[in-house]
């Protein structure tokens, strides 16, 4: 299926790519493509290169996929058991800098998915976010420590048939996708006030 992002503007062929499917197909993914995944995140910037990221990772179905996945709200399970790889996005909420909490984890942790989902359209992958889960459920069943917050969960694979969801989901996988024009988000001047240079 191609959910190409039609853009208004040339950007590169990653970000056109880059979509969020529910239907995966139920191919094991390569273990090489994922570690080029968490190789990406690890080379994302941070606010004084803290790298507060943290990854957990479960495959199909082993005990860490099964644990991922009990977390998940209802409405992302019925998806995501197709998902042959699931991930935990945490962060290092305390900087090292004065022992308070960073301003910026939740920046630096979104940002290194950012790049890891542009890697995974580099290795023919697509991810899927998620903030409807547990994060305090999971923090239990893995041990997350003190400090540590579990901030999103992650459905990674292979493009699958959308036929296979439900019909609701089917709908909304076909669903063209959109976004806010420019305009409102690029501003000069005052706040609100669209930048000269943006046409649209
Ligand atoms: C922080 C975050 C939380 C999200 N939570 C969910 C979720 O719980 N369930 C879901 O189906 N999609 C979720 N999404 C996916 C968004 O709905 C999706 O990224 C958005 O609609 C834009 O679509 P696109 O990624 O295909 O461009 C989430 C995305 C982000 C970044």
């Amino acid at each position: 299926m191609n959910k190409q992002a039609i853009t208004s503007h040339p950007i590169n062929d990653l970000a056109i790519n880059r979509w969020s499917p529910r239907a995966f197909l139920e191919l094991p993914v390569e273990e090489h493509k994922l570690v080029s995944m968490f190789e990406a995140a690890r080379w994302s910037a941070s606010g004084g290169n803290e790298q507060p990221w943290r990854f957990i990772i479960g495959v199909k179905e082993d005990e860490t996929w099964q644990k991922i996945f009990s977390t998940l709200n209802e409405g992302n399970q019925v998806w995501c058991k197709q998902a042959p790889v699931l991930l935990l996005a945490c962060a290092n909420m305390i900087s090292s800098w004065d022992g308070g909490i960073s301003p910026f984890y939740q920046y630096d942790a979104g940002q290194a998915v950012a790049h890891m989902s542009l890697e995974a359209v580099n290795q023919g992958l697509h991810l899927h976010q998620m903030g409807g889960f547990s994060g305090e459920k999971a923090a239990g069943l893995f041990g997350v420590p003190e400090g540590f917050s579990v901030l999103t969960a992650i459905a990674v694979g292979y493009l699958g048939d959308p036929g296979t969801l439900p019909d609701n989901l089917y709908e909304r996988e076909l669903q063209p996708r959109s976004r806010k024009p420019l305009s409102e988000l690029v501003f000069s001047g005052n706040f609100g006030e669209a930048a000269a240079m943006i046409e649209d």
